[in-house]
Formats: C-alpha cells, structure tokens, sequence
C-alpha cells in the first residue's frame, strides 16, 4: 500500500510529506534529500536573499524531482517572489502575513501556490486567494506562529472543512509516521514538518542546535517573542516563535520592552553568541522535538516515515 493523496497526485510524489521552508536551514541538500527519498522538499527562502537562493535552488533543481520554496511574506517584495520564480519551482510557499500581493504572480507563472495558515480567517482569505494547497499550523509548531494559535488536532479538520476541496496539509507537532498518519485521518492530504528535518545530516544547522533537539523535550518549549527582541530580529510581535528553554528568557520573561530598550542587555546577547555562551539562533523546535533522538539522512526519514504511517493506519483499532 502506498498512501496516496491530492497533494501527492498534485506533485506527483511518494509520500505525503513535505519539509518545511525552514529560514536558512532548510536548503537545497535538504530539500533534495527529501525530494530523493519520496517527498515534497521546499526551500527556506525566508527573506529572499539573492545569494542564498542561488547557491542552494541549484542543488535541488538538480534532482530532476518537484520542489518549492518558502517565504516570510512580512519579510518579502515582488522581485524576491520573481527571483524564485525565475527558477521554476513546482510551487512557491507564503507564510505569516498577508500573501495577496504575491499570489496572482506565482500563478500566473504556473507555480502552485501554498499557503501556510494559523486561524480560520486566513484560512478563509487562502481559499479567495487561490490558494492549490493550504499548511494548517497548530501551535505545537516549532518556530514561528500565532500568539493565540489553535492546536493541531481540532485545528486541522476545521480547515479541512473550511477549505474543501482545496487540499490541506497538517503542520505543528508531527514528527514520525505516527503523526503523519493521524495526520491523513483528520482528513489532510499529508503533513508538513519542520522540527524533525532540521535534526538531519542535510539541514544547515549548526551542531549546537541539532544537538539540543536530540536532547530535548517539548515540555520544554515555549512561544515567546523574548529572543527575537533580543537579537533584535525585526519579527512582528503578532508571531511569537516557540524554541527549547533558553537563559535569556529565563533572564528577561515578561520584560520584553524593558529589554528592547536596554542597549546594554542586547550588546550582551550578541556577546554571548560571538563566545559561544549561547547558541547562535534560538533552538526553534516544536512539541514533538521528544520523539527526535537521531540525526539520520533526511531521505532515509522520509522512507522510515512513510512506512511507520502505513504501518500505523493498518494497525489503528486492531488489537
Ligand atoms: C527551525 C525552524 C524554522 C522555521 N522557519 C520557517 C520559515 O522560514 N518559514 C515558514 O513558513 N515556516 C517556518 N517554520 C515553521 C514551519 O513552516 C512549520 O509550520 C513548523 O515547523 C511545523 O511544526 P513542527 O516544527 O512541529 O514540525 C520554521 C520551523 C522551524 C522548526
């Protein structure tokens, strides 16, 4: 059995799995990877560095296979939309912030269009846009989201719902076939998943990181805006990033504007990352970061993923 949905007829895929346009880390030996192993590799565009996009776009469009490329819309203009573009990508990613002035562009260059949404409204506003897949993020989600965001489980099938027939992918909180395939029974067409990638030999993240999310436990995350103050990220408030437990917000939670207004405090931050006291990005990560233990290929992942889905759904109610 293969568990074929929309999206993977829509992509011509294996598995319905897609890695999420992590900013940076997600690049194109990731995506690749992915793409090799059966399932949707999308870029980390983030703000649409020129630079970045040309080294890492070619080391994906050499599979031959579908991939995309993800952007922060707040963060974006036309041209770095047209730059992707320009590449051909099977499909361009929006998320956090409002996509319209991009959508009519991207499918217009025959690139489908996914938009990543975080309450029913915007869910709303995907379907007017256009939207060929929609990304429903719970607030288990690592990294970036909305500060009331809803959770994974009852948020998905309202989406499902909302949205039909445009296909919905499953985002926050999964991280093996387990999740996906309960993934597939809230009614989506796959899951897209972060966390668990950026713990693979392929992500561009450094060791550090990797490491803490091999050792680390969602009850430890938190959401919080704290870090992208003190590193002075420019992020709207109104998507407050969950990461692993940091010092700094131990140091400074609930102070946030005190600490944007302490220079001294963010001079220390940036001296505690050029030592190496801190990790040089907060650790973005999920709740699911407990089921990561390894730092496998991300091609070998997507197989063992697809194959513990199948195995779950054959399993589920049987004794
Ligand atoms: C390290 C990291 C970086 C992320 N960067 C982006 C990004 O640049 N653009 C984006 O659309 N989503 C980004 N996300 C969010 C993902 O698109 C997705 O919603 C999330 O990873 C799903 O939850 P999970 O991490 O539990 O799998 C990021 C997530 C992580 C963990």
């Amino acid at each position: 059995m293969t568990l074929s949905t929309v999206f993977t007829e829509m992509f011509g895929v294996r598995h319905p799995i897609a890695s999420a346009p992590m900013g940076g880390s997600a690049g194109g030996a990731l995506a690749a990877a992915v793409s090799r192993g059966g399932g949707f590799g999308i870029l980390g565009g983030a703000y649409g560095d020129p630079e970045w996009l040309a080294r890492e776009v070619p080391i994906v469009a050499a599979t031959g296979g579908p991939w995309g490329v993800g952007f922060l819309t707040w963060g974006i203009d036309l041209a770095a939309v047209e730059l992707a573009l320009s590449h051909g990508p099977s499909a361009v990613m929006l998320s956090f912030g409002d996509p319209s002035p991009y959508t009519e562009r991207v499918r217009e260059a025959g690139a489908r269009l996914i938009l990543q949404v975080t309450d029913l409204e915007e869910a709303r506003q995907a379907v007017d846009l256009g939207a060929d897949v929609i990304v429903a993020q719970g607030t288990e989600s690592g990294g970036h989201g909305a500060a009331h965001g809803r959770s994974t489980l009852p948020f998905v099938p309202a989406v499902v719902d909302l949205v039909a027939p445009v296909p919905v992918l499953a985002a926050g909180g999964i991280a093996d076939g387990r999740g996906v395939a309960a993934a597939l029974v809230l009614g989506a067409a796959g899951a897209l998943i972060g966390t668990r990638f950026q713990a693979t030999v392929e992500a561009l993240a450094d060791p550090s990181i990797t490491r803490a999310i091999v050792e680390g436990r969602g009850q430890d995350t938190e959401r919080s805006n704290l870090l992208d103050v003190a590193r002075g990220s420019g992020w709207p408030s109104k998507y407050p990033a969950r990461t692993l437990g940091h010092p700094y917000l131990d140091r400074w939670r609930g102070r946030e504007a005190e600490l944007a207004a302490d220079p001294q405090a963010l001079q220390d931050y940036q001296d505690d990352v050029a030592r190496g006291a801190i990790t040089p990005l907060p650790v973005w990560a999920g709740e699911a970061v407990d089921l990561i233990t390894d730092l496998p290929p991300a091609e070998d992942l997507i197989t063992a993923m697809a194959a513990q889905a199948e195995e779950a759904l054959n399993r589920a109610g049987r004794r």
